[in-house]
């Protein structure tokens, strides 16, 4: 099983706005079938896990829940109940990690985001790699893509339309 941070980001670090727009995204062109595409990723993924933030803004933009795996929020609000395999946690990432890994059977762990919920699993040895697609936009502030001091290795780089495409492996703690 592999667990990975997938994910778009500015070239100055961010994952979205202040105030948690994506619009300096959707704009730029990518090849849906050109490297490290999402059609490929989310084709071997059998959970994912997000934050808080970011599941309520899938609530503002999305009008159907996009996503058919178990998928595991992290938080300490009370979202409304769902028909959809959406399960509310909270705590500690190592304690959590064991439930999350058995749902995904035999398929790998997207990490969707924030950052910080990135870098929790990656604390706690559970966050094996990191794709990023890079944006050729700089935002100035907004939320981060990795907000702890981390060593990361390069693996793979590539072009997709607009975006500079990475993988990195985690390796360790600063
Ligand atoms: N560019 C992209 O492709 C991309 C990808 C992912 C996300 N995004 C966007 O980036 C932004 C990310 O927001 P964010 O940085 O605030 O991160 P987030 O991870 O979406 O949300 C952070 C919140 O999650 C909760 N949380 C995190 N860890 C927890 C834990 N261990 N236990 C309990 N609750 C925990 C806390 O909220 P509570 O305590 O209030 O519950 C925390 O404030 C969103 O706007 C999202 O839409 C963009």
């Amino acid at each position: 099983m592999t667990v990975t941070y997938y994910t778009a980001v500015t070239l100055d670090g961010f994952l979205a706005d202040e105030n948690d727009s994506l619009d300096w995204l959707f704009h730029q062109e990518q090849d849906p079938n050109g490297p490290m595409n999402y059609a490929q990723f989310i084709d071997g993924v059998g959970a994912i896990v997000m934050g808080a933030t970011t599941y309520q803004w899938l609530l503002d933009h999305d009008d159907n829940w996009p996503y058919e795996m178990p998928a595991w929020i992290v938080t300490h609000r009370a979202f409304p109940s769902t028909d959809h395999d959406i399960r509310f946690v909270q705590g500690d990432v190592a304690t959590l990690w064991p439930d999350v890994a058995a749902s995904a059977g035999e398929k790998d762990v997207w990490i969707v985001g924030g950052g910080d919920l990135a870098a929790q699993f990656a604390e706690a040895g559970h966050l094996d790699r990191m794709i990023v697609y890079i944006a050729p936009v700089t935002l100035g502030a907004g939320r981060p893509l990795f907000p702890r001091r981390f060593d990361f290795e390069l693996v793979d780089v590539a072009r997709n339309g607009n975006f500079v495409c990475a993988e990195y492996a985690t390796t360790s703690r600063m």
